[in-house]
């Protein structure tokens, strides 16, 4: 039940609304989460799937945006476990390299921001800027069966 409420008010009031539970877990993933939606949406378009769309793609960086900016700041002493967090403990281990990948992450974000005004600089752009994902993902979530 919880869940589904959570569920509708993100998509009705996004990130705010679980921020105002005050539950860190929830606002990360939640954040990841439209990072993912982006991402779908960028791969549709890069593959011509769907149409491009300039204000698509700005969207799409303005979201990964908000992400790199925000994203650090949800990962207090407290929320190491629980909330089915698949964030590592070495988020907490190495924050400074952490925070740095965020960082770099959002130079690449301002720079690929420039570039979607038309399809094939958008691949090119869209395409920097998703390296990211892997390489986060691979040193500071862990894995699930
Ligand atoms: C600098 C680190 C970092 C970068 C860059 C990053 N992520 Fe993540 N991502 C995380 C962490 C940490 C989690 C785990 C959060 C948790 O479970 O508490 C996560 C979780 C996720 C999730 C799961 C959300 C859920 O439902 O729990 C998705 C989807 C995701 N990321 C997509 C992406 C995509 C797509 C990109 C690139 C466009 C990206 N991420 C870039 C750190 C990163």
């Amino acid at each position: 039940m919880r869940s589904v409420l959570v569920a509708a008010a993100v998509a009705v009031l996004g990130v705010t609304a679980v921020l105002a539970q005050g539950d860190p877990i929830a606002a990360r993933k939640e954040l990841m989460k439209s990072v993912g939606a982006a991402t779908r949406t960028g791969n549709q378009m890069a593959k011509g799937e769907i149409p491009f769309d300039a204000a698509k793609a700005k969207e799409i960086m303005r979201v990964y945006a908000n992400a790199a900016d925000k994203m650090h700041t949800y990962f207090p002493e407290n929320s190491k476990t629980g909330g089915d967090t698949t964030a590592s403990p070495k988020i907490w281990e190495s924050q400074a390299e952490f925070r740095k990948r965020f960082d770099d992450w959002a130079e690449d974000i301002k720079k690929a921001s420039a570039q979607t005004d038309d399809i094939e600089s958008f691949k090119t752009a869209f395409g920097n800027v998703t390296k990211a994902c892997g390489g986060c993902h691979e040193t500071f979530r862990i894995k699930r069966n």
